[in-house]
């Protein structure tokens, strides 16, 4: 096993005297991580193509067995004590944050594996509900730890989509598979570019002077989810409609450019702009992979240039605060490029920033979106990391 960082030692003896007050007594550790998206939008539910990098902010699961089937979970997070029976989880929402326990414990004994009664403490790095993914890195730090707490081994590559299908039954979100699968398969230095079809992935290596710069605009508009439902719906009736001249399309990610010209008229505007940011983004991430591997952040710079504005008024899914963060960030010499980064309707931007000049644009930054709008972004500089797993001893 890896040796661990700072981050993990100082959260493990900080879970050590909780855990000790809670329940009294040794547990494991287990973490995952959040993410951010560098290209790819709204692309992992039709099939398509995304980059993501696993960030180097955290949530912990602390686990030891009980005797009985109960979980007893406690967020330090949040300050709050839940108490779950394993015997009577069913699927559909309460809106509590324990749906993400309730979820994965119920879809893995759904998939056959007993599990053992647990006392749990959970403590996150990722900020909650801000387009970072907090609820993958909880879903999955929380299967690796049911898993192991109950002796069961799973191969790493099971586990995203138990997630998935944890986070569709219980918290009712039709996420696709990107979180999950970045939160599970994250490797420091590296984004990842997936295939949502056939989950196959490429490790491609972020040039070692660029830092991932996350600045969230703090402003999450309230049809988040609804919005991201109805985006889905109107992905679906698009590939309805072209399904009726193109029998062979079995996701957008079939589509070609030519053929939704060719069709256009088949489809309403609104439907048509939905498709079109859909296939553009798919070459998108194609060509920012080529544009990574050459280290040519001009053109990756460009590319999410393009992603922001398809998102923007194709997609319609940024934000006024989103838009006025990726301005703001590209008048800055140094950085590479910036885009609205996530779901959309609020939430976070990503900029891929020179190290050297990191601090100073988070500060600039941070002083101009202040200025404009009066609110301070919290604005991290992060580096892509490690995927899930067990913390070693301390
Ligand atoms: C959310 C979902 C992901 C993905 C993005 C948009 O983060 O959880 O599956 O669809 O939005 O790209």
């Amino acid at each position: 096993m890896k040796p661990i960082d700072k981050s993990a030692s100082e959260t493990a003896s900080k879970l050590k005297a909780l855990f000790a007050e809670l329940y009294g007594g040794h547990f494991t550790l287990y973490r995952a991580p959040g993410r951010v998206n560098l290209i790819g939008e709204h692309t992992d539910y039709n099939d398509g193509f995304v980059m993501p990098a696993a960030l180097d902010l955290y949530t912990y699961v602390a686990v030891s067995p009980r005797p009985d089937r109960r979980l007893s979970v406690y967020s330090e997070t949040l300050a709050e004590m839940r108490d779950l029976d394993l015997d009577s989880i069913r699927p559909g929402k309460s809106g509590d944050w324990s749906d993400y326990v309730r979820g994965v414990a119920g879809v893995l004994e759904s998939y056959g594996y007993k599990l053992r009664g647990a006392d749990i403490a959970i403590t996150s790095e990722v900020p909650l509900g801000s387009g970072l993914s907090s609820s993958a890195a909880l879903e999955v730090s929380t299967a690796w730890a049911l898993l192991s707490n109950s002796e069961i081994n799973v191969d790493r590559n099971a586990i995203p989509q138990m997630c998935q299908r944890a986070e569709h039954l219980y918290p009712e979100t039709k996420c696709g598979i990107m979180d999950q699968f970045i939160s599970c398969h994250g490797r420091a230095g590296h984004a990842l570019m997936l295939d949502c079809r056939s989950l196959d992935f490429q490790l491609l290596p972020v040039p070692s002077q660029v830092r991932l710069m996350v600045c969230n605009t703090m402003v999450r508009h309230e049809h988040a989810s609804g919005g991201y439902n109805t985006r889905q719906g109107e992905c679906e009736e698009g590939l309805r409609a072209l399904q009726q001249v193109l029998p062979d399309i079995r996701a957008l990610r079939d589509v070609t450019i030519d053929e939704l010209e060719r069709h256009r008229s088949r489809l309403t505007p609104l439907i048509y702009k939905r498709v079109r940011h859909v296939v553009t983004e798919n070459e998108r991430v194609k060509m920012a992979a080529c544009a990574l591997r050459a280290a040519d952040m001009a053109k990756l710079g460009e590319l999410m240039a393009d992603s922001h504005r398809s998102l923007r008024d194709d997609y319609e899914v940024s934000t006024p605060e989103l838009d006025l963060m990726v301005e703001l960030a590209r008048d800055q010499k140094d950085v590479y490029g910036a885009r609205m980064t996530g779901g959309g309707f609020g939430g976070c931007t990503i900029s891929l920033v020179h190290s050297d000049l990191a601090e100073e644009v988070q500060q600039k930054l941070g002083q101009l979106y202040e200025a404009k709008t009066g609110l301070s972004p919290t604005i991290l500089i992060c580096e892509a990391s490690d995927g899930s797993g067990a913390v070693a001893e301390t």
